[in-house]
């Protein structure tokens, strides 16, 4: 396994960015609004992982509760699986607690999310990619 990505949720993409892109040197691959998740996303490769920065889109969403909640920082950390059917069975058989069903995006990548409850306080993502 391997991390596929760490997303933060932050106040102001363009301000975060500042200290991101400018003081820390990551480019930005990508800029776009996702609105089925809410948010505004900076995406920033890494070698074999990259950091996602989130915006919230309207401040009553999920994100916007969070940063209301707990201010900027780690929103989630997202895990790649080879397979998250097998990943989400196995989850639930061990008595985990699923945050979401999976979900797909028009990419064909498959995602859903673990609760905090049962990782120890951090939303965790399992990804797979899209198969050829
Ligand atoms: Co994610």
């Amino acid at each position: 396994m391997e991390i596929h990505h760490i997303a933060i949720a932050v106040k102001d993409l363009d301000t975060a960015l500042t200290f991101y892109r400018d003081t820390l040197g990551i480019e930005v691959s990508e800029r776009r609004k996702v609105p089925t998740e809410g948010v505004e996303v900076a995406f920033l490769p890494l070698e074999n992982s990259e950091l996602e920065l989130l915006e919230p889109l309207d401040p009553a969403n999920s994100i916007g509760r969070f940063l209301d909640k707990r201010g900027e920082g780690i929103h989630h950390v997202c895990i790649l699986v080879e397979d998250i059917a097998a990943a989400v069975t196995r989850m639930k058989d061990e008595g985990a607690q699923m945050a979401t069903e999976v979900r797909s995006h028009p990419d064909g990548t498959r995602y859903a999310f673990v609760h905090p409850k049962s990782t120890h306080g951090v939303l965790m993502e399992l990804y797979e990619k899209p198969k050829p």
